[in-house]
């Protein structure tokens, strides 16, 4: 058998992946205070040492309305992460492989007594896609949402 597509270059906007295998998103539970440390990076380098085209990072929030300091993320909320995040990167790139980190807001999947704060989501309807009652969630303005600052690390 050849895996002619599987192990042939796939382009995905400025970037060539050098084959189609990829990592899915998931956080292994290895960051350091909110960014990938020593152990993170090596976990990556080895999944792109091992001939991963892409591998991705677990969601990671995006605002400190979507942080959970208990659970294992990234925490992108200001220009901190830029060093952890360029060094992951550095090591995925010096085996021939391509990681994307994976932006997110938890938005109602958030748990208001973990977050111990209010829920920001884009309505308080329940979720249907968890077990637990958003009746904590206010619905997001857009004047709130563009009051976010976002992260100015470019694309690596
Ligand atoms: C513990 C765990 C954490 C995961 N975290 C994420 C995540 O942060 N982002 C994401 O897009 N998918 C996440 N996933 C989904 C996986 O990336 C994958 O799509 C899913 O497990 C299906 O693939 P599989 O059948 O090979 O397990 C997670 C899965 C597991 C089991």
């Amino acid at each position: 058998m050849s895996f002619e597509h599987l192990l042939s270059p796939i382009r995905i906007g400025p970037r060539t992946i050098r084959n189609r295998m990829l990592i899915t998103g998931h956080m292994p539970g290895l960051d350091e205070h909110g960014a990938p440390g020593p152990r993170e990076i090596a976990y990556q380098r080895e999944r792109a040492f091992g001939g991963a085209g892409l591998q991705i990072t677990g969601a990671t929030p995006v605002h400190a309305s979507s942080l959970n300091e208990e659970a294992a993320s990234h925490f992108n909320v200001d220009d901190r992460i830029i060093p952890a995040y360029r060094n992951l990167a550095d090591a995925v790139h010096a085996e021939g492989g391509t990681i994307l980190a994976q932006l997110a807001h938890y938005g109602g999947a958030m748990v208001s007594h973990e977050a111990g704060r209010p829920i920001w989501a884009p309505s308080s309807a329940s979720l249907c896609t968890t077990p637990w009652p958003s009746s904590s969630a206010f619905a997001s303005s857009c004047a709130s949402i563009s009051s976010w600052t976002p992260c100015s690390a470019g694309p690596w």
